[in-house]
């Protein structure tokens, strides 16, 4: 498709910066985007943002105007949704769900067309454009459709394709990742205030030390524990500081959270999957 005809359903924090993104790179052109919400408030709000259609509710119609359905709306909207959009959808359209945790298999059920889905776990940072996205594809998915749908994401941060199990994974480490993040350099900035320095050196040098160790990460290649090592002088401030966190196991703590995280997305998984067989 030259110039794909895109509808985001639920254009809320996930689905208005996916709206950016697609605008700014120009993946499609504006007249031929087009935008649901809840509300005719945020509906407003939205096309006055972006400067596209934006429509409160009215899904199917939406869907039906679409060459790729991009569902943004909560877990939880999900299965009502698409069994909504459901009588508007045709072979030869695309739909890709941000929904975290929502199977595949269960928009597969829902909708029971022999149609490409796609589901992608983005973080947060898509919005200024340095997110993560994990990808999984159905059977019907092809490698061209596969490269549309990156190209989507792909402006707004590296996407990783993998097999939809581990987007159980995916979805602990990069969907949740930042808010470990944040917790870092929150704890950063209060050593900083502790050590007496201003509030805004403090975040200043807490937010520039955590982008600049990623950048240098990801420019090097080089593995993490050969960096931090070149940090180290023998006994110098660096180590004695890493010593302090191997005591309190900073390491096994984020390997345990993301394992915990990991288990609590099969849950929710699995408690979506028995809440739609309850109540089709
Ligand atoms: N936030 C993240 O970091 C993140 C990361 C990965 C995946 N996700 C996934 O992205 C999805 C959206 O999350 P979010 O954080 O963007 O939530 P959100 O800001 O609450 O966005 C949901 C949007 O859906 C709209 N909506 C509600 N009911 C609707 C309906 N019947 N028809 C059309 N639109 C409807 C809401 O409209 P109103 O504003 O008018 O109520 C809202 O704008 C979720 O499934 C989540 O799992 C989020």
């Amino acid at each position: 498709v030259k110039h794909p005809r895109i509808t985001v359903i639920g254009a809320g924090n996930m689905g208005g910066a996916l709206l950016g993104g697609i605008l700014k790179s120009g993946v499609a052109r504006p007249e031929d985007v087009m935008a649901t919400t809840g509300t005719e408030a945020k509906a407003r709000q939205v096309a006055e943002r972006h400067g596209v259609r934006a429509v409160a509710k009215m899904n199917l119609e939406a869907a039906q105007a679409a060459d790729i359905v991009i569902l943004a709306v909560k877990p939880g909207k999900m299965s009502g949704v698409l069994t909504e959009i459901r009588p508007g959808l045709r072979v030869g359209q695309i739909v890709v769900s941000l929904a975290a945790a929502y199977p595949i298999g269960l928009v597969e059920r829902v909708l029971d067309l022999p149609i490409p889905i796609f589901r992608a776990m983005p973080n947060i940072p898509v919005i200024v454009e340095e997110g993560a996205t994990g990808m999984a594809r159905n059977a019907h998915a092809t490698i061209e459709q596969a490269a549309i749908v990156e190209s989507i994401f792909r402006p707004l941060g590296p996407v990783c394709w993998v097999e939809e199990d581990q987007l159980h994974a995916v979805t602990a480490v990069s969907g949740s990742g930042p808010a470990y993040i944040y917790m870092v350099i929150e704890a950063m900035i209060a050593g900083a205030l502790k050590q007496g320095l201003p509030h805004d050196v403090a975040t200043k040098l807490a937010e520039q030390t955590v982008l600049g160790a990623a950048k240098l990460v990801r420019e090097t290649g080089l593995h993490p524990a050969i960096l931090r090592d070149q940090v180290i002088t023998p006994g110098g401030v660096t180590i004695s500081a890493i010593h302090e966190l191997e005591k309190h196991g900073l390491r096994s703590m984020l390997i345990s959270a993301i394992e915990t995280a990991a288990r609590h997305s099969r849950q929710v998984t699995d408690s979506l999957v028995k809440r739609y067989e309850e109540k089709p």
